[in-house]
């Protein structure tokens, strides 16, 4: 089902390689591309003066321009070509509340579902929310994420989708973030999507599983596989808030089509509240022309529920795979950590605007 990935380098000559650019969120050790350097300007008319003739005096004026109040509003424009929101602080958390769901969902494979899911559940308990972490998808792949190894469950979400005498406490485990814990998957989830076949309701099992967990945590989020099978639709169900990651590369939009015409489905037939909150631009690589015209269209195509924050491609996030936990605790100091906790304090803007 994952769809094999060579992996890729930027397919553009290197004449095409530009400077990246400004980048407020993300610029940092591991992602801040110099690009070329400015060749230092060597005018032979002037080279002989002193110095001293270049340097604006301390007590010179301000320039007029630079003073500008104009000048100086001008918002600072983020990779989608949008001025930076001011986000403000984030919303405390509500006590009481149910934990709002919300899925990651793309029936495309490799566009960061589960990094995005890890992720942001990880900056998201930085914002002092408890969050719980549904791996829904037979691969297992958030459950590695988080260093559980599927093929030693015993008990995983499979046996919660279709035994009743089994309670989510049985199968929640914890991670190394203190404030996230994990619903594990592992391959007999894929049996599950033809035995629900036959149940009552078949679309609402997973609601009915996650309704008993959600007065013990502020947030949930669906690690979808990719497809828009029985399981998605379990998922598409449960949820309040469906997010789209999108990868920034060419075919990012083709199927998008069938899966916003599938989330209208599930709003009309199923679950009214469901909203799409989101599309997340992943694996973006600002010094390729290619990346940037994606983006651009992806703006184009759906305008502001596109996040502002955009996930650049950076090999730190197949290094937290293997180190079994999320980049903001594996690299917290690095671009994609930043990206994330950006990402989460703008999910929470959206949510309470919402
Ligand atoms: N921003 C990124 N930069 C570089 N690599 C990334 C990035 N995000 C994810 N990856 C890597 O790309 C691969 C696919 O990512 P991920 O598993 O999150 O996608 P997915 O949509 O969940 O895939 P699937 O559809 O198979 O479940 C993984 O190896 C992951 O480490
Ligand atoms: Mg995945």
């Amino acid at each position: 089902m994952q769809t094999t990935q060579e992996p890729r380098e930027p397919d553009f000559p290197e004449a095409e390689s530009i400077r990246p650019d400004p980048d407020p969120d993300q610029a940092g050790p591991d992602q801040a591309d110099p690009g070329p350097v400015e060749p230092q300007l060597f005018d032979p008319g002037t080279d002989g003066q002193a110095a001293a003739d270049f340097v604006v005096p301390p007590e010179a004026p301000p320039q007029a321009e630079a003073m500008s109040p104009a000048k100086k509003a001008e918002p600072e424009l983020g990779p989608t070509g949008r001025p930076w929101p001011d986000l403000g602080e984030p919303p405390a958390v509500r006590p009481g509340d149910k934990a709002l769901i919300m899925a990651m969902c793309n029936q495309k494979g490799g566009v960061g579902k589960t990094t995005t899911t890890i992720n942001l559940g990880a900056a998201l308990v930085e914002l002092g929310r408890k969050v719980l972490l549904v791996d829904f998808d037979p691969q297992g792949s958030l459950s590695v994420g988080l260093g559980v190894n599927p093929h030693n469950l015993e008990l995983s979400i499979y046996n919660l989708l279709l035994s009743r005498d089994v309670t989510p406490d049985e199968v929640i485990a914890q991670t190394s973030v203190p404030g996230l814990d994990i619903l594990p998957s592992n391959i007999d989830l894929s049996a599950a999507e033809l035995q629900l076949v036959s149940e009552v309701a078949r679309e609402q099992t997973l609601l009915r599983v996650l309704s008993k967990v959600r007065d013990d945590y502020d947030i949930i989020l669906i690690d979808c596989a990719p497809s828009l099978g029985l399981l998605t639709i379990n998922a598409l169900t449960a949820a309040d808030q469906v997010i789209i990651p999108l990868e920034c590369e060419f075919f990012a939009l083709r199927g998008v089509a069938l899966l916003t015409d599938t989330i209208e489905k599930v709003q009309e037939r199923l679950n009214p509240d469901l909203e799409m909150l989101g599309i997340l631009g992943t694996m973006y690589d600002p010094r390729t022309l290619h990346s940037r015209e994606v983006l651009e269209r992806v703006v184009q195509a759906f305008g502001d529920k596109v996040f502002h924050t955009v996930i650049r491609r950076t090999v730190k996030f197949p290094e937290t795979t293997v180190a079994g936990e999320p980049i903001t605790t594996y690299a917290s100091d690095s671009p994609g950590a930043g990206a994330y906790r950006m990402l989460a304090r703008e999910v929470l803007a959206r949510c309470l605007v919402g």
